[in-house]
């Protein structure tokens, strides 16, 4: 079954020695571009490290942590255009077609020269779900490339999220305006994949890791990303924000992420709860893998206060202020559980636990 896609999708993804392509999708019209999954050396300033936590995750105080150690160099969009930026560590090159375009050299400038550097690190909430990000990572940076996945329990990062984003519309529409559009991508997806595949296979079997080829998946999901999009992108007209709600769905991404870095050794999650609570245990856990284990603790610049109320609090206090009734946010949320674990794979969580060693709280919903 893997095999039939694969060969009926797509030979392009494919190159000569080690040279592997992607397809980029500018303004008019498509075309490729290529890497060879390369680590920086010398002058060429590119990540081996990459941060993949969605937003709220604490992916912002994983850079600030790392910055703070001279032989780490992390991503820093002022630094490369001299123009103030409130978040100069999102670089966010393999989200943007353009800049991939130009190549791997133009990710050079974004990292200041550092000749004692061991780490370049880059990060932004927008590599966490997006579908060809890891065919892109893959492609361009080497497959040694380590994966930092952020995490945080799943209402707390949807309230978080939302109390960060949005003053104008109530919590019921931000969610109900995801799911919409996350509904109607899914389902593009789906009858696109028919169409492509002659209406033999469903789309689960993309990322069926028995016949997982990430060079022909690569092939097939810019197809159904030229289609459909490449995240189920909120209409603006409802939210001002595009935020995706799959974000939050970490067990759905890792699952992508994993099948196209195979190797347990690429990834290491930190929750934030547990960076809270022990926070030299963690920051050991992070310099060891980033290649740093003689880095001494970094105690926070801040003395971070102990949250007496939680995001769903918060969330439902500016509710209230909305005039939207009390219970409200609690069944929005079992809503959203519920929806989540209806599109979660059990293999999802599995493959989760195999990776992480822990799934975060809420996450651990799913269905066959
Ligand atoms: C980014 O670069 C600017 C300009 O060189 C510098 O002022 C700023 O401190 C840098 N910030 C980070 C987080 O690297
Ligand atoms: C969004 O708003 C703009 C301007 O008000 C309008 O032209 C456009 O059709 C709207 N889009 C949708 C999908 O409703």
């Amino acid at each position: 079954m893997g095999i039939l896609w694969s060969v009926m999708l797509f030979g392009f993804g494919r190159g000569e020695d080690g040279y592997h392509c992607v397809s980029l999708e500018i303004r008019a019209g498509s075309r490729l571009a290529c890497g060879r999954g390369e680590l920086p050396s010398g002058s060429q300033r590119w990540p081996n490290v990459l941060g993949i936590g969605p937003a709220k995750s604490g992916s912002t105080a994983l850079a600030h942590l790392l910055h703070s150690v001279p032989r780490v160099v992390t991503g820093n969009k002022t630094y490369a255009t001299g123009v103030w930026e409130d978040y100069p560590y999102e670089v966010a090159w393999l989200y943007r077609p353009e800049m991939v375009a130009k190549g791997l050299a133009s990710y050079s400038k974004y990292f200041p020269p550092n000749e004692n550097a061991v780490v370049f690190f880059e990060k932004t909430p927008k590599y966490s779900a997006h579908s060809l990000v890891p065919y892109r990572a893959r492609t361009f940076l080497s497959n040694k490339l380590k994966l930092v996945l952020t995490t945080r329990g799943l209402l707390d990062l949807d309230a978080s999220l939302y109390l960060y984003r949005e003053k104008l519309v109530t919590y019921r529409e931000w969610f109900e305006a995801r799911v919409r559009a996350h509904e109607a991508w899914a389902d593009c997806r789906e009858r696109r994949f028919r169409v492509i595949t002659g209406n033999t296979i469903t789309i689960e079997s993309l990322h069926d890791p028995d016949y997982f080829d990430w060079q022909a998946a690569s092939g097939a999901e810019h197809d159904l990303a030229n289609v459909c999009g490449a995240v189920a992108s909120v209409d603006a007209n409802v939210t001002r924000f595009r935020d995706w709600i799959s974000e939050i769905f970490v067990v759905w991404s890792l699952r992508r992420w994993t099948l196209v870095f195979p190797h347990e050794q690429n990834f290491l999650c930190i929750d934030s709860d547990s960076i809270k609570a022990n926070p030299e245990m963690e920051q050991s856990r992070i310099f060891d893998f980033v290649g740093l284990p003689d880095q001494k603790y970094v105690p926070a610049a801040k003395k971070v206060l102990k949250a007496t109320r939680t995001p769903t609090d918060r969330l439902v206090d500016v509710q209230i202020a909305k005039g939207v009734p009390e219970d409200d946010v609690p069944l929005l949320q079992k809503a959203l559980l519920d929806w989540g674990r209806a599109r979660t794979r059990c293999r999802d969580v599995d493959a989760f636990k195999r990776v992480c060693g822990y799934v975060p709280s809420d996450h651990d919903h799913c269905s066959s």
